[in-house]
């Protein structure tokens, strides 16, 4: 998507050479605008751990690209090792998001069934390459399955506007391109639906208000950005005509990790009679399990992310400030599970299903 009019991916290897790969470092945006050289494996799980770059299938991608920047670096005599302990590194970084270890798995198999040095060095920076190219088209695809939706939406408004509320960030910048939610966002807007986002802040790491509102800013679609607090007073009060998100995980039962915050407003849409959809490439879909809420690990994260805020002081430079009493005791819970029959429907590459294990299993009958 655009950054400064300019088509942009979150990810890319370097043209002169592979064994560069670039990220855009996301604790700077808004303000600033800062891509970041990714040299070795251990630089990736920094990356992803510390969170310059996240969302799950953008998680994906970049652990896809550090078992690739991993295989440049493993030595011939002790290749599958090497190789095992990046898998188990870059694994360890972050726990909720199935992409992470989906794309992980995806390269150690390849790379399996390579027998030269030279062909499996070649084998993983082609598959990082796949999986970064197959995020973005299938998030293009789930772009055209979801407009359908938003164009029913706006049809019934007789082409009023059509308010969508969303949670965090599941937009291109958590992916590689185009995002999950976003994307029928997107598509619906270059098609001249009228549109109009609520975007939640979402505390306590801000990916609404840092990233969201940037990236809907950029591609010029209508925003409002309202404290984590107000969509169940706008869904009382007619002012939201549907709800997208995200997932990090979804069980092959359509229960759904998403970032904190989410269920609550599952509850609110379900109260309100507000349709509540989940976006999502197939990479997010965990097969081997069932219930989301014994079975889904929900990443806690420090405290400090809680008691702390960054952002632009007067001086226009990036500073933390301190918000609550020093020592405070925290619990920052990154994710939380919504049940599947909170949500009206998933919106994947090949369509949009229910959120019930039959009709996912209608679209992925290679699952059964
Ligand atoms: O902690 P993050 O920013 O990596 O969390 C991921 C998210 O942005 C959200 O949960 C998102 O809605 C789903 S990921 C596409």
């Amino acid at each position: 998507m655009r950054v400064f009019g300019k088509p942009y991916r979150t990810i890319w290897p370097s043209e002169k050479d592979n064994a560069t790969i670039h990220i855009i470092d996301q604790r700077h945006l808004p303000h600033r605008f800062v891509v970041e050289e990714l040299r070795t494996v251990s630089e990736v799980c920094t990356a992803i751990r510390e969170m310059h770059v996240r969302g799950a299938g953008l998680i994906g991608a970049t652990a896809g690209f550090g078992m690739h920047l991993a295989a440049l670096a493993a030595p011939e005599h002790d290749f599958a090792g090497f190789m095992r302990k990046a898998a188990d590194d870059l694994v360890r970084t972050r726990p909720t998001a199935s992409n992470l270890a989906w794309a992980v798995k995806r390269q150690l198999e390849a790379i399996t069934q390579e027998t030269t040095l030279a062909a499996q060095r070649a084998k993983a920076f082609a598959v990082a390459c796949e999986i970064a190219d197959e995020d973005a088209e299938f998030c293009r695809r789930i772009g055209e399955h979801g407009k359908g939706i938003i164009a029913e939406l706006s049809r019934r408004k007789n082409g009023g506007v059509v308010n969508i509320l969303t949670h965090c960030n599941a937009g291109w910048l958590a992916f590689v391109d185009y995002g999950s939610a976003t994307a029928p966002i997107y598509a619906a807007h270059a098609e001249g639906i009228k549109v109009h986002v609520w975007v939640d802040e979402t505390r306590p790491w801000l990916q609404g208000a840092k990233l969201t509102a940037w990236e809907l800013k950029e591609e010029g679609v209508a925003h409002t950005l309202i404290a984590d607090n107000t969509g169940g007073h706008l869904m009382q009060h007619g002012m939201v005509d549907m709800v997208i998100v995200g997932t990090d995980r979804t069980t092959r039962c359509g229960d759904v990790a998403n970032k904190i915050g989410t269920y609550l407003k599952a509850l609110a849409a379900h109260d309100n009679g507000v349709p509540f959809y989940v976006a999502l490439p197939s990479s997010t879909f965990d097969w081997g399990i069932r219930d989301g809420l014994s079975e889904i690990p929900i990443e806690q994260r420090s405290g400090e992310e809680i008691t702390h805020i960054r952002g632009l002081n007067e001086a226009a430079e990036m500073t933390t400030i301190a918000i609550a009493p020093p020592a405070t005791p925290c619990a920052n819970y990154g994710f939380d599970v919504t049940p599947a029959r909170l949500i009206t429907g998933l919106i994947s590459e090949r369509g949009v299903m229910q959120a019930s294990e039959g009709d996912i299993l209608r679209l992925y009958p290679e699952q059964k």
